[in-house]
């Protein structure tokens, strides 16, 4: 008590003169503010409660993973804890705070973390899929109504954005990121942590973001979860590394590491890897936290003999926070008293902690953000949930459209939903925050609220998700026989997607082929509604279905952006963030593959495919229909030559041919034809969303630099190199407008 006086006093000294009100996010990456407070506190702190500092405790609710020790509370008591997670609302945070705050010696208030992933009480569409937008706007805005939420009730950190690159679908995680695009990954990386962090931390509406997970979790051999990853340093850093950069340029708080080993070492215990290159190539100055438990895996992971060791090899790597292990709290203080680990590591490590705690306002006032009123007045604003209507609507990709069927606009007649996922209200989709299934809006409910007068909606599920029972099926081809149309409501789970929810399967499961086999026989046409958070090999659906919607996990508004899409009062404008395959045969499946010494001939037997299957995915990068149609034209660059200082100038005119208005996602990509090393076939390089009236034209132009065209050169320099390249312009990875430009040695 004594000492939290003591800090107070000098903090109204220290902060009344400090000029750091003005803080943009530029310098919250410059680690020297509140220097002078963190001294001042660093100077009374015994070794123990640094240590507590260091150290992370989940509370009781929405545990994910093996809870070490349940008793956190007595431990935030004696100062053993700086951080707790899983633990919301005003009112449960306030109470942890006062113990923290009135109980324990210096008085240093804790930092409540969480995951909130797409949304806290306000579901968002699944990342994946909102990523499936290509909408930096709405993206930014979802981030950021998921921070007012947040921080109403209690919570100062979101463990996201997720801004693993993922080329893996039978990984779950995949439903978190952003996809396999590096540049696209950057875009949203960037529009996430702006929606959480805002431009000023010390805004109660924000939340510190968490860029995870550090690194290549992304790319697990065969997508079994915490598996081993085995990949070149040039591909971590062209791959997996950009998005990471971009989060820390737009000023990310923290990073957390990740569950997988890189060259050898897990990630957790890494030094190369957290200070070699996250603190010092890349100049990360906010702070670490590891993953659930990751600093104890390294003993099963076999680079430490016991918990001890791996605490000293996660401190000297770099890691200033342990998430739930214990290790730092049971071993730290021995560690630092043996001469095992330096003193300064640990005060850095504080350092840090403390900073973003001081960033966030809580040594002005530790309950700032633990406001049962401003809780109230924020969950579930109409505003909020209107939002997450128009963001699933806008996440949605058409994957096919025979005879324009959809939209379902001037229909008089009956509609039968079918399928397992047609009246549920699990269509929050995986790490939903703190959403509410009862707040969720199924598609039934949906496409019966908005459904056009004299249509009648009837429903059967025919099967379940998972298993083989095919009892139902009857009664469904009997509703199908009745009606006009079948909109058939296929696909995984919620929790088939997300954390260690691998498939070595990436097809529709359980008996949904053999109910969309019985209908298909009826005759009826079939729209297929699919809700998954993985690209799935789904062939026969393709060939056999008339249309086909892509709504991965949409949150609360699911039913609601889905009947918009279906009714026609909204004209779908989705690409897809990732390939789909044809079969899981031909994973790993990317647009950005390499051209391989043999390239694809179909004449020619010795050159790179399968005896068995196409090259080509079902579904490619950046695709998605529109119910209406654009086209692309006028394709030039300013200059067939460039200086490598120049800025390249590529222009294209679109026009939308169809009768309603739409939006396009207009998409460049570029190939260096000749490196010092190989380089893809093709790389997302801009996109802009567009909207076009019915006829009407837009001349849009993209801005290249070299920035944008480097990579990791033979002598692992990043930077781009003179020679010639070509470039597309489209709306897809399979554009085929093209052009060329050199640039001069
Ligand atoms: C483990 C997950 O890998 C990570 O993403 C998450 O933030 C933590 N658990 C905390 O829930």
């Amino acid at each position: 008590m004594k000492y939290y006086i003591f800090l107070i006093l000098s903090l109204i000294l220290f902060v009344s003169c400090s000029t750091e009100e003005s803080e943009d996010v530029k310098t919250f990456q410059s680690g020297q503010e509140y220097r002078t407070q963190i001294d001042s506190i660093l100077a009374i702190m015994t070794l123990e409660e640094k240590v507590g500092q260091m150290t992370q405790f989940t509370s009781s609710w929405d545990v994910t993973g093996p809870a070490i020790d349940e008793n956190y509370k007595s431990h935030i008591k004696a100062g053993r804890v700086g951080s707790v997670f899983n633990a919301h609302s005003a009112g449960y945070t306030r109470e942890l705070q006062k113990i923290a705050v009135e109980e324990t010696r210096t008085g240093i208030p804790l930092i409540f973390g969480y995951d909130v992933i797409h949304g806290f009480k306000t579901i968002f569409p699944i990342s994946l899929g909102e990523a499936a937008s290509w909408d930096l706007e709405i993206i930014e805005q979802s981030s950021r109504i998921a921070a007012c939420e947040a921080s109403a009730a209690g919570l100062h950190w979101t463990f996201a954005p997720m801004v693993d690159v993922s080329r893996e679908p039978r990984w779950g995680r995949i439903s978190e990121g952003a996809g396999e695009d590096p540049y696209l990954g950057s875009k949203i990386a960037v529009a996430r942590v702006r929606g959480f962090q805002g431009d000023d931390l010390k805004d109660i509406t924000t939340v510190v973001a968490c860029a995870k997970h550090f690194i290549a979790y992304g790319e697990p051999q065969a997508g079994r979860d915490y598996h081993t990853v085995d990949i070149s340093e040039r591909t971590l850093r062209d791959i997996f590394l950009p998005p990471f950069k971009m989060a820390l340029e737009a000023g990310v708080g923290t990073v957390m590491t990740a569950f997988n080993e890189y060259d050898g070492m897990p990630a957790t215990g890494s030094r190369y890897l957290l200070t070699d290159l996250l603190k010092d190539e890349l100049n990360f100055k906010g702070f670490i936290v590891t993953d659930y438990t990751s600093i104890n895996e390294l003993v099963p992971h076999g680079v430490a003999r016991d918990e001890k060791d791996a605490a000293r090899l996660a401190v000297i790597a770099g890691a200033d926070m342990d998430m739930q292990g214990g290790t730092y709290m049971e071993n730290l203080v021995q560690l630092v008293e043996e001469g095992e680990v330096d003193l300064a590591l640990v005060d850095e490590a504080v350092r840090r902690i403390l900073e973003i705690k001081f960033k966030l306002g809580l040594f002005e006032d530790p309950y700032r953000y633990s406001d049962e009123d401003r809780e109230k007045a924020t969950i579930m604003k109409p505003e909020y949930v209107e939002a997450a209507r128009n963001i699933g609507r806008k996440s949605i990709v058409l994957l096919k459209n025979d005879s324009a069927i959809l939209p379902l606009e001037n229909i008089t007649g009956r509609i039968a939903l079918i399928g397992p996922l047609g009246n549920t209200n699990e269509v929050l989709g995986s790490w939903h925050g703190a959403g509410n299934y009862d707040h969720a809006v199924s598609l039934f409910k949906g496409l019966k609220e908005n459904a056009p007068k004299g249509v009648s909606i009837q429903y059967a599920k025919g099967v379940d998700v998972a298993n083989n029972d095919r009892s139902g099926i009857d009664q469904a081809v009997a509703l199908a026989l009745q009606s006009d149309v079948v909109i058939l409501a296929l696909g995984e789970s919620e929790h088939m997607g997300g954390e260690a929810a691998s498939r070595a399967q990436i097809g529709i499961p359980g008996a949904q082929m053999a109910l969309f086999d019985a209908i298909k026989a009826t005759g009826k046409p079939i729209i297929v509604v699919l809700m998954n958070s993985r690209p799935l090999a789904i062939p026969q659906l393709d060939e056999q279905a008339d249309a086909i919607l892509e709504t991965w996990f949409l949150g609360t508004q699911a039913g609601n952006s889905i009947a918009d899409v279906i009714y026609g009062k909204y004209n779908p404008s989705g690409k897809l963030p990732v390939t789909f395959p044809r079969s899981l045969g031909q994973v790993p499946i990317y647009y950005n593959s390499k051209n391989t010494g043999r390239p694809l001939n179909p004449m020619e037997k010795y050159t790179s495919r399968f005896l068995d299957e196409s090259n080509d995915p079902l579904y490619p990068f950046g695709y998605g229909l529109s119910y209406t149609s654009f086209g692309y034209s006028d394709l030039t660059v300013e200059k067939a030559t460039y200086q490598m200082d120049e800025e390249i100038r590529i222009s294209v005119k679109v026009s939308n041919f169809g009768d309603r208005k739409g939006e396009e996602v207009v998409q460049l990509y570029v190939r260096d034809l000749v490196g010092s090393v190989t380089r893809p076939v093709r790389e997302l390089k801009g996109f802009q969303k567009i909207l076009l009236e019915p006829g009407q034209s837009r001349f849009l132009s993209f801005v290249l630099t070299q920035k944008d065209l480097a990579f990791t050169t033979k002598s692992m320099e990043f930077k781009a190199e003179p020679g010639d390249f070509k470039f597309w312009v489209g709306g897809s990875s399979t554009a085929d407008l093209t052009g060329n430009f050199n640039i001069e040695k």
